[in-house]
């Protein structure tokens, strides 16, 4: 079986123009993740995981290394040169990113900014309202608060919506970022359910949790990274 993305040699830095100074966010990161499987990303905070993710989103331009996607058309596309034009298309069908925080809070219900994904690819406004529904009911979003924008919903609640959200479209590649930081443990519990479900319709998975027993629980694949610090060090001992 082939992947849907394969990351090689992945490295992200900042330079600090007044220091003269690199600062590392992740340094020669490997890994694969194949449709209908869950790959985790795990390590300590500062490691760089976020930044792996927003690279293969290109929120952030990788320093070097390969980010090789494939496409529904089995086109091969390294996603660290892909222009902006490529990326908006890509992030529209076929990549999608939760992070812990729901960004957009229009003046519209919770029902429909979950069904909205649904809606902008061409489903029926009401069938996604069901679909957004079933969505809800499942990661315990307690019903009185369906008709509700989201604007005022506790940590908690919002980061269910966000996820729904993001779940709900089944995107071919679907990078989450601890989508499940400020859920207690019963409420975490409902997660996996609705991300099994779309693992079993073939929905490939870079994922990182703010709980092990998730990563426990869902990931096929583990892939631990180093502070940057360590891995700086490791790679100036190879040099020499
Ligand atoms: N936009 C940025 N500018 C400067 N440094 C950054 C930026 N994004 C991340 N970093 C640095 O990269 C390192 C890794 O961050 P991050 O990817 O958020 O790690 P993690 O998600 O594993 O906690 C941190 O030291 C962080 O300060
Ligand atoms: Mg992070």
């Amino acid at each position: 079986m082939e992947p849907i993305l394969r990351v090689d040699g992945l490295s992200k830095h900042f330079q600090l123009h007044e220091q003269q100074k690199l600062i590392p966010s992740c340094i020669n990161v490997s890994l694969e993740v194949y449709s209908g499987q869950l790959t985790a990303l795990i390590g300590p905070t500062g490691a760089g995981k976020s930044s792996v993710l927003k690279c293969v989103y290109r929120t952030y331009l990788p320093s070097s290394g390969r980010i090789l996607f494939f496409d529904a058309k089995g086109r091969e596309i390294d996603l660290a040169l892909a222009s902006e034009h490529q990326m908006l298309e890509l992030r529209s069908r076929e990549i999608g990113f939760v992070t812990q925080f729901l960004h957009c809070l229009p003046r519209k219900s919770a029902l429909d900014v979950v069904s909205e994904p649904l809606v902008a690819r061409g489903a029926g406004r009401e069938s996604a309202r069901e679909k957004a529904a079933e969505l809800l009911a499942m990661l315990n979003v307690p019903e009185r608060l369906w008709g509700v924008p989201p604007a005022t919903f506790s940590g908690g609640e919002k980061q269910r919506i966000n996820l729904a959200r993001g779940l709900i479209a089944r995107p071919r590649l679907l990078l989450l970022d601890e989508p499940t930081a400020s859920l207690d443990p019963a409420t975490t519990d409902r997660v996996v359910e609705p991300i099994e479900t779309i693992k079993a319709e073939g929905v490939a998975m870079l994922a990182i949790f703010h709980h092990p027993e998730l990563v426990r629980r869902l990931a096929d694949r583990v892939v631990e990274l180093a502070p940057p610090v360590v891995a700086t060090e490791l790679l100036e001992t190879c040099a020499h």
